[in-house]
């Protein structure tokens, strides 16, 4: 799935969700958890000001389990209430409705000491294109097709799916763009299949890639390959090209359809599960903090 953003789209979508934002107690946004920081746009902590906050780590299936871990913790030390999900599979999503809870505890509270009992929180899902947020919102509700919303600030009739009594969820997701701050976000990106190959060169995208894997993935292109691992990329691609018999007409060796190989292998989790972003350090002072609108990025 490929997408492209102009100034007019997100504008225009930005305007919707602020103008969504009014609806809703709780904001869900979705990131991939292969690339947790390239596939989140900062500006959401500006469109959602002080909505309670839950983050979902989508496509956990194909990600890191160590690094799983260490991003949960890693939001959670930023304000978030975390999650893991497997949207496809449902894995992870029965305890999205907790996790809402929990973020919406002070909210809950206040609305007790009112006397407003039993009132269900309202939930708006984000993000940026591709990271499964139809998937997710299908999964949660058990519905066979949510709206899908690729394409940006087409609003509807507000509609609401009542997830249980306590919740309801905004029926048309919140779209975010990526932010493309420096070239590592377009190549995490592109390498997960957010957008189109051609921006990049499959050639270097996958020569980083194996600079990547054999720095922090020891073993995973011997394991998928059978090829002794160099410290030197293209010599690895060239062996790849050797096993897969990518070859030229005249019988060089074809770099970029090995490239290809690559990138599909890797996108399908057929390199093991591997994450290509870890958490920066986490900071403890972040930590244990009694406010839910304590998001600090
Ligand atoms: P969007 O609304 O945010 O744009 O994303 P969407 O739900 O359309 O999902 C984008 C792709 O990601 C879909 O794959 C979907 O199946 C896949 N996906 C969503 N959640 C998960 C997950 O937790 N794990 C995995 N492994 N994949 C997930 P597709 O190739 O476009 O479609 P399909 O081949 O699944 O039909």
């Amino acid at each position: 799935m490929h997408f492209q953003w102009y100034p007019g789209h997100m504008s225009k979508a930005k305007r919707v969700m602020q103008e969504d934002m009014k609806l809703i107690d709780v904001v869900i946004e979705l990131v991939d958890a292969r690339i947790p920081l390239s596939s989140k746009n900062p500006d959401i902590n500006q469109i959602a000001g002080n909505k309670s906050r839950v983050i979902l780590l989508n496509k956990y299936d194909l990600s890191d389990d160590v690094q799983n871990q260490k991003w949960k913790e890693y939001f959670e030390s930023q304000g978030y209430i975390a999650a893991l999900v497997n949207s496809k599979k449902g894995d992870g999503i029965r305890k999205v409705n907790d996790a809402v809870i929990t973020a919406c505890k002070a909210k809950i509270e206040r609305d007790r000491k009112r006397g407003i009992l039993n009132r269900p929180l309202r939930a708006m899902v984000v993000g940026i294109p591709n990271v499964g947020k139809s998937t997710f919102i299908n999964s949660i509700s058990g519905k066979a097709s949510a709206k899908t919303g690729n394409k940006p600030g087409v609003t509807k009739g507000k509609q609401w799916i009542k997830l249980n009594k306590s919740i309801e969820l905004l029926d048309t997701p919140g779209i975010l763009w990526p932010k493309f701050e420096d070239q590592r976000v377009g190549l995490h990106l592109a390498l997960i299949g957010s957008i189109r190959d051609d921006i990049l060169n499959s050639y270097s995208m996958s020569l980083d890639l194996i600079s990547f894997l054999t720095t922090y993935y020891k073993g995973a292109l011997t394991e998928r390959y059978g090829i002794t691992e160099s410290e030197d990329a293209v010599e690895n691609l060239a062996a790849i090209a050797k096993k897969r018999a990518c070859l030229l007409k005249g019988g060089e060796l074809d770099l970029e359809k090995a490239s290809g190989f690559l990138v599909d292998d890797f996108r399908n989790a057929k390199l093991g599960k591997v994450t290509l972003e870890f958490p920066p350090e986490t900071e403890s002072e972040a930590q244990g903090e009694e406010n839910d609108n304590s998001i600090s990025e």
